[in-house]
């Protein structure tokens, strides 16, 4: 048996815009509470955090979509929040989502951070990369990832999800020092995260901006930008990045030059404008509406052929949702999606 390289796999492929027999899949949080299998795993272990640090149910827990779907790729099972708690923030996860009881608010909460080393304090991460790396089929890529330090700032300031984000924008215009100190060590964070996955083994990588589009154009070039080319600055050549940024249609053209080999889009950007609007400069990831696959399989297999009728014969294509897939979903329609994609093969 002869053995795929990193650069034979089919995503890799795909992000340095090669044609290709078929179009790759995979899901963002394609390992989730749809899932029995994920459920039952969670109940035992007693909670998320404690999955996500034990490198068993990790790894566990992120072959079971691709045992069951046969997806292109796996995701490493973790948050982008981890390297918060690791450099000293506490954090919980209810059924709210992630909880940070003791925000940042003063400059010595953030000159109090810790720097960042992978090695040590998310050991955990490379443990459960080396578990999944060992059981993946030999053409099944492996994905790392990392927040961006603008939605890690929202997380760190605002101490969970808001709407608003009222007292990260108080901060970022009234002590703008404070809040740039922040996003340097956000930024340094996420490139040593990045670093250690792909010394790890990761094929890909990708850097969730979720929060970015928040920002209209002036304020994101100012606030957010700037950290975000940096860390892709700092990881160019270690392996293929993605950027993702949700609800940023009015950000496309200059995400497209941010240094990211591949951008993710949300289901509100058109896919076949995009190619165009980003003129071959990156590949593009996407972009199913997640609450499409509330409907039956037979109409998520429409749909997923109409996308991809769309963009048919365009190198650079990773076909994902635009967002994570809801816990409410049906896995029959996930297989429904992942099969439209596979059947397409020429
Ligand atoms: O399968 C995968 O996608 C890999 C693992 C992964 C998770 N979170 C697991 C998770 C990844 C890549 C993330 C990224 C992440 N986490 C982002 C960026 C992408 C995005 O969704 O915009 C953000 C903003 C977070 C922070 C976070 N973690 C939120 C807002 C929530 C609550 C929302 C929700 O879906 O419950 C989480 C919890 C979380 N992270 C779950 C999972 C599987 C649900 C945990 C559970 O209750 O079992």
């Amino acid at each position: 048996m002869t053995t795929l390289g990193t650069d034979e796999r089919l995503i890799v492929r795909a992000l340095r815009r090669e044609p290709l027999p078929r179009t790759p899949v995979w899901l963002m949080r394609q390992a989730g509470r749809y899932l029995p299998e994920y459920r039952a795993v969670r109940e035992r272990a007693g909670g998320f955090l404690q999955m996500v640090r034990n490198p068993e149910l990790a790894a566990e827990v992120t072959l079971q979509p691709v045992r069951r779907f046969e997806v292109d790729a796996a995701i490493v099972f973790s948050d982008i929040l981890m390297p918060l708690q690791a450099m000293g923030m506490a954090l919980v996860f209810d059924e709210r989502g992630p909880v940070l009881p003791a925000p940042l608010c003063e400059r010595e909460h953030v000159e109090a951070l810790k720097p960042l080393v992978p090695a040590e304090s998310l050991a955990y991460v490379g443990e459960a990369l080396r578990l999944v790396r060992r059981e993946l089929a030999d053409e099944t890529a492996l994905i790392g990832f990392c927040g961006a330090p603008f939605t890690l700032a929202a997380y760190a300031v605002e101490g969970g999800t808001t709407g608003s984000f009222a007292r990260l924008r108080g901060l970022m215009y009234r002590d703008t020092s404070t809040f740039e100190l922040l996003m340097d060590r956000l930024a340094d964070a996420a490139a040593a995260h990045l670093h250690y996955q792909a010394e790890r083994g990761c094929d890909a990588l990708v850097v969730f901006d979720t929060w970015a589009g928040s920002l209209g154009r002036e304020d994101w070039l100012c606030y957010a930008a700037p950290w975000t080319r940096r860390v892709l600055a700092e990881t160019a050549g270690i392996a293929p990045r993605v950027l993702f940024a949700g609800q940023s249609d009015h950000l496309l053209e200059d995400m497209a030059g941010m240094g990211a080999e591949g951008l993710a889009l949300d289901h509100r950007t058109d896919l076949a404008a995009a190619f165009e609007r980003t003129g071959g400069k990156v590949a593009l990831q996407g972009n199913l509406d997640p609450a499409a696959l509330l409907a039956g399989p037979e109409e998520v297999a429409r749909r997923t052929h109409a996308l991809l009728d769309d963009v048919e014969g365009r190198p650079g294509h990773v076909l994902n949702l635009g967002h994570g897939v809801l816990k409410e979903t049906d896995p029959e329609c996930v297989a429904a999606f992942v099969a439209a994609a596979k059947e397409r093969e020429r």
